[in-house]
């Protein structure tokens, strides 16, 4: 089932366009990838999907209803979670402080107590370090914190910017065998990465965005050698 829909979206900076027509669906139960080089338009489009940026045209549907003009709190409230580039915890909140803040909603309250467990169990490094402050931890940990965050919002689509940027290869791993268990669990999952590789190999389905514009889109196994994708990542997949 179809959860997001984004038709023609055009956004940007000022008089600066970033997004030129960007479309993109993302279903239930699936990885969406949007791959593409630096600069190319990944993180400014997961902010129009959060609601964070406005789009001078194009529309965004969440299960078929109008959410162009929501802004972020109320797509919050209707599922739509993102965990930022960069990570941005509170830094001397302690683990449990910070992950507590993630249910922000009145429904993600309620099972609060539940999805703690779940995150704890998903994260054994974030359940021993419970009560360090979260500016202590590594920046693997510190990812992980900002995922079990957007976990304790209850999202039906989460919506992930980067988030093996600057982690060791073992922990970016950890990550990569986390999301498809998301997926699994029933969430619609949006991954931004300039991990090509591994992104596609564990995505649905996948959108390379070259200019802030789609030039490709497929299984993700299928764009693997797919030409457009060698040009929009040229000198840049490098492993
Ligand atoms: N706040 C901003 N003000 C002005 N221009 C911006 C702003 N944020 C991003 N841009 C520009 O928009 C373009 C797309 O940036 P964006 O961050 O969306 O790229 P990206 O694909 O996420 O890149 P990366 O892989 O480096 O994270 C870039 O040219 C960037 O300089
Ligand atoms: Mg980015």
């Amino acid at each position: 089932m179809t959860a997001l829909a984004a038709t023609g979206l055009h956004a940007g900076y000022g008089d600066i366009e970033v997004l030129r027509g960007v479309s993109i669906t993302a279903r239930t139960g699936a990885v969406t990838a949007i791959v593409g080089a630096n600069g190319a338009g990944k993180s400014t489009l997961m902010r129009v999907l959060a609601g964070l940026l406005p789009v001078s045209r194009g529309r965004l549907e969440l299960d078929g209803a109008d959410i162009t003009k929501l802004p972020p709190h109320a797509r919050v409230a209707r599922g739509v979670v993102l965990v930022p580039e960069g990570r941005l915890i509170f830094p001397d909140l302690s683990v449990h402080e910070n992950l507590i803040l993630g249910s922000v909603t009145p429904h993600a309250q309620g099972v609060r107590d539940e999805t703690l467990a779940q995150v704890y169990a998903m994260f054994p490094r974030l359940a021993e370090r419970r009560s360090q402050a979260g500016g202590t931890l590594s920046g693997g940990e510190q990812q992980m914190l900002a995922l079990g965050r957007g976990l304790m919002a209850r999202p039906g689509v989460l919506l992930l910017d980067e988030p093996t940027l600057g982690l060791a290869p073992a922990i970016a791993k950890d990550i990569f065998r986390i999301v498809p268990r998301l997926r699994d669990a029933g969430l619609a999952v949006i991954i931004a990465e300039q991990d090509l590789r591994r992104t596609l190999r564990i995505a649905d389905f996948a959108y390379v965005l070259e200019n802030g514009t789609v030039v490709s889109s497929g299984k993700g196994k299928d764009l693997e050698n797919d030409p457009d994708v060698q040009r929009a990542y040229l000198g840049l997949s490098g492993h």
